[in-house]
């Protein structure tokens, strides 16, 4: 398949780049393309421009090609461009660490740099069985993920994972895991403002899992505080506060996956200070350096650091694992670009800010057309439709390139539109995104 490009005149192929969690031949009969950005906006090849309604991947959320970030980025390739991590280093990844870990929760100052949300989601799943192997208990090996729950794609990401198709044809990886339910529970909680009312007691299934299996046999408890890519499902009241509870009576590690909440989305640095539920690990990625270099991270409580660390000698390797790329220069010039802008521009609390309007605009699409639930919370949304008879998802999948065509992205899973503006968002822009999704729902079968 060749198309031209439309910026240089020449002739692409199609064929050779096997796109990631695309319906390939669906996208090459009829690609969409982008070629620019700039603050709320894209522009495709032909200069048509699009709002963002979905800060790229749920990760621009600075708006796009900020100026410090790229300047950052810029002087970096040009000082130095690489710089290996074992046993070196360079003073930009030690920046990177403390910008990061000065808006983590007290006591979560310990940073490990990955390359993506999916391998921090493997390195927190390791740290958890070498911390309990540390302290002298290494039978605590059992997993316990979320159905719905999305981490990534690595091994220890897939088996957590509790997304059926993304799991379906590796059995083999799937040994030491166990998932408790998902939350969603649209028949009490459809159009919920914020976090539903009900469901604190899908928490109670992790004792009996637990109990199950025997403490003494499981690690960690990894979950989203806010599932994202399995379609935006906010935490009942008082859900987190249980998983924390039980998890602390019988020593097993709670990690949050904070790959998409993580760095303001729903107003506050992560999930857990505003929720006010501390992990013992945060898995990030994404919005850490406003998606500008592939970067992630886990931040670790410091006594976990300290008990991995403090039981080997000194002189030794503490923990065997790592990257080539663990604390890029480039990617590390952008979090210390980042962070330093987020703060600047208090991008967090105007999250908080927007909120209202947000929720408000949003809730407006009840009755339209097809619309069955909507979920909301920080700037994030989830819109759900009503699947098509025979055909799910293909709704949602419309919805995606007709609001596209119009000048919006917006991204969808299984039936449901999620929404992740960048934190900049302007009230206009909020209805526009808003009604451009009403007007294509009335037209849409
Ligand atoms: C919660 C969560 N964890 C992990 C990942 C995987 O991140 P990556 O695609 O950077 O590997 C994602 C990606 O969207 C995510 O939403």
């Amino acid at each position: 398949m060749k198309m031209e490009n439309p910026l240089t005149g020449s002739m692409i192929s199609l064929d050779e780049w096997w796109m990631p969690f695309t319906a390939n031949r669906h996208y090459k009969a009829a690609p969409r393309l982008l070629a620019k950005a700039e603050g709320m906006y894209y522009w495709t090849p032909d200069g048509r421009q699009v709002l963002d309604g979905t800060a790229g991947l749920w990760c621009v959320n600075a708006g796009h090609c900020r100026k410090p970030i790229v300047e950052a980025i810029q002087r970096q390739a040009a000082t130095m461009d690489y710089a290996a991590p074992f046993n070196m280093g360079h003073p930009l990844a030690f920046e990177a660490a403390t910008a990061v870990a000065a808006v983590a929760p007290a006591g979560m100052q310990r940073v490990f740099f990955t390359n993506s949300g999916s391998e921090s989601a493997d390195t927190s799943i390791k740290i958890a069985l070498a911390y309990h192997r540390a302290r002298g208990e290494p039978s605590r090996r059992i997993v316990i993920g979320r159905e719905r729950g999305y981490h990534g794609v690595n091994i220890g990401g897939t088996m957590a994972g509790g997304i059926p198709g993304n799991r379906k044809h590796f059995p083999a990886l799937m040994s030491g895991v166990d998932h408790i339910r998902a939350t969603h529970d649209l028949a009490r909680n459809a159009f919920s403002r914020g976090q539903p009312a009900h469901g604190a007691e899908f928490a109670d299934e992790l004792e009996r899992l637990i109990a199950f299996h025997d403490a003494s046999n499981v690690a960690a408890v990894i979950i989203e505080p806010m599932a994202g890519s399995a379609g935006v499902l906010v935490p009942p009241q008082g859900y987190l506060e249980k998983l924390r509870a039980i998890c602390s009576k019988h020593g097993v590690l709670l990690i949050f996956d904070e790959v998409i909440t993580g760095f303001g989305r729903l107003g506050a640095p992560f999930a857990a200070q505003r929720f006010n539920v501390i992990p013992d690990m945060i898995n990030c990625a994404k919005a850490i350096n406003n998606a500008a270099v592939p970067l992630g991270a886990v931040i670790v409580k410091n006594e976990i650091h300290d008990a991995i660390v403090e039981a080997a000698p000194v002189g030794q390797i503490e923990f065997l694992h790592g990257y080539t790329y663990s604390g890029h220069p480039l990617a590390c010039a952008a979090v210390v670009a980042t962070q330093k802008l987020y703060a600047e521009e208090k991008l967090f609390d105007r999250a908080r800010a927007v909120e209202s309007v947000w929720e408000d605009a949003l809730h407006s699409l009840k009755g339209a057309r097809h619309v069955i639930d909507i979920r909301n919370l920080g700037l994030v949304g989830g819109i759900e439709l009503e699947p098509r008879p025979g055909a799910p998802g293909k709704r949602a999948l419309e919805a995606h390139i007709k609001c596209f065509e119009a000048g919006v992205l917006v991204r969808f899973t299984a039936d449901i539109i999620a929404l992740s503006p960048p934190l900049i968002i302007e009230k206009d822009q909020v209805e526009r995104i808003v009604e451009t999704i009403r007007t294509v729902l009335t037209a849409l079968d």
